[in-house]
């Protein structure tokens, strides 16, 4: 049976941007909107163009050159901002003007010294106006979570009216509660004329770490979008993360019945480039692409792994693009290896960069036996930059990339003589059943866990290049 389609949309490179020490330039914002591509996002929301023009850049560079999705450009509700959206939005293939206007009583009254009847007119308006231009017009009522209800229907019935084709509950201030979210987005579907005609989307922020969980509480109450970001990151606490998104619907579909057309083997990846970009790390322990999150330390866990890994594992490293950390590099690796790492890690290589890559990894590889995916992310840095020096050793920024190896690294043998079925498809065909995640089917070599280990790359340019598949 076909599950309801629920739309991702993202906001790292605007409501994520706005994440302190997380800004990024016209050339890094491309790069990871090309990555955002790769996943399968549904919607980019490539900026904010009336905030600066390196925004402006940013929206009009994505737009022409990420076909595929939906690229959204933020607007106050005013004419200035919704013309300046447009304007960088014009070479998009799929354009969105994403208006929004504060509706609660204290931004009101505070921030916006404007009255409820303003706010409506400005609001209306406002989606009027984008309407003119563009036929995909979202509307946010910002801290629509601490609006008065009845006041939020009546907004979200005038905008509908006005043409709005997307209507956003945001939690601004992350202050609601899942039942309490999801209360909400089912109360807006009760009360408001023409609701059923518009996609409902939540847009929740972490405060009191309940982005997720709200987002998937909207769900469950009818909102068929979500907004989120790789790694979560955002305005204060953070917006819902977007992989956990992505993988809550996946492992448990018993629960969330629903379909997302992420590729979540893309999701290490994505999370990797946007660290690497900002700078800004990984917890250790984050939920799906935290270098923990794969990583068994205590006995009877090892123990438990050693014997079938579905006794602590509910979805694969392999789901969610984690390398397989039996693939050691080291002074034997080949350039095939080496490029499906670099892959993995979210860098695709030309043939002579590559080259570049090899010949420092091997200098590399001879001084310090077994390269870490933070020495690799290093040397790929100074190739990339074009930077000759430095090329052979890890410098101090290795402790701001930690590598993302399992802690675990068992080999299939120890598996099978602990009578574990090293071709099982861990874990989704278990009792739970349809409630988990399915690991990438591929062709032998099969990994540990009985995911498919990556396809190698089509040429080959070395002799060492096969040593490490099917260890
Ligand atoms: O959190 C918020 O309210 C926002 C809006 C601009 C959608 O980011
Ligand atoms: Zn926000």
């Amino acid at each position: 049976m076909d599950r309801p389609r629920v739309t991702i949309f993202d906001t790292t490179l605007r409501d994520g941007e706005q994440s302190p020490g997380c800004s990024m330039n016209v050339q890094e914002k491309l790069r990871l909107a090309h990555q955002l591509d790769r996943l399968g996002v549904d919607v980019i929301e490539a900026g904010f163009p009336i905030a600066s023009d390196g925004d402006f850049e940013a929206v009009q560079g994505i737009s022409a050159a990420v076909r595929r999705p939906i690229i959204a450009g933020l607007a106050r509700a005013c004419t200035g901002d919704v013309d300046r959206a447009w304007q960088a939005l014009q070479g998009a293939a799929h354009p969105r003007i994403h208006v929004f206007l504060a509706t609660s009583d204290i931004h009101l009254k505070y921030k916006l010294r404007i009255t409820r009847e303003q706010c409506l007119e400005q609001a209306r308006d406002a989606v009027r106006h984008a309407k003119s231009l563009c036929a995909d017009v979202e509307f946010s009522p910002e801290d629509a979570t601490r609006t008065d209800v009845a006041f939020l229907c009546q907004v979200v019935e005038a905008v509908i009216a006005a043409g709005a084709t997307t209507v956003n509950i945001p939690d601004t201030v992350g202050y609601s509660m899942p039942e309490e979210y999801g209360q909400l987005i089912r109360t807006l579907r009760e009360k408001v004329a023409g609701i059923d005609k518009v996609t409902i989307s939540t847009h929740c922020h972490n405060d009191l770490g309940l982005a997720v969980a709200n987002s998937l509480a909207g769900v469950q109450q009818g909102a068929r979008q979500v907004e989120c970001t790789i790694n979560g990151i955002g305005e204060r606490a953070g917006n819902a993360a977007l992989e956990e998104i992505v993988m809550a619907m996946r492992v448990r579909p018993d629960r969330y019945a629903y379909e997302a057309g992420v590729a979540s083997e893309h999701l290490f990846a994505s999370s990797q480039i946007l660290a690497e970009i900002t700078r800004v790390p990984v917890q250790p322990n984050k939920a799906i692409t935290g270098r923990n999150a794969f990583a068994h330390e205590a006995g009877i866990h090892q123990d438990g792994m050693l014997k079938n890994p579905l006794t602590y594992e509910i979805m694969t490293p392999q789901s969610v693009g984690v390398p397989d950390s039996r693939l050691v590099l080291g002074k034997h690796s080949g350039r095939h290896a080496l490029a499906l790492r670099c892959e993995q890690l979210g860098h695709q290589f030309e043939r002579r960069e590559l080259d570049e890559v090899y010949r420092r990894f091997v200098v590399l590889a001879d001084r310090i036996k077994k390269v870490q995916d933070s020495h690799l992310l290093e040397l790929i840095q100074d190739v990339v930059k074009g930077n000759a020096s430095n090329s052979d050793a890890p410098s101090s920024e290795s402790k701001k990339f930690p590598p993302a190896a399992v802690a675990l690294p068992l080999p299939r043998s120890a598996v099978a003589a602990a009578g574990a079925n090293a071709n099982e498809s861990h874990p989704a065909q278990v009792s739970a059943g349809a409630g988990q995640a399915q690991a990438q089917p591929g062709p032998a070599p099969t990994n540990w866990f009985g995911g498919g280990v990556p396809a190698p790359i089509a040429d080959h340019h070395g002799d060492q290049e096969d040593y490490l598949w099917g260890v």
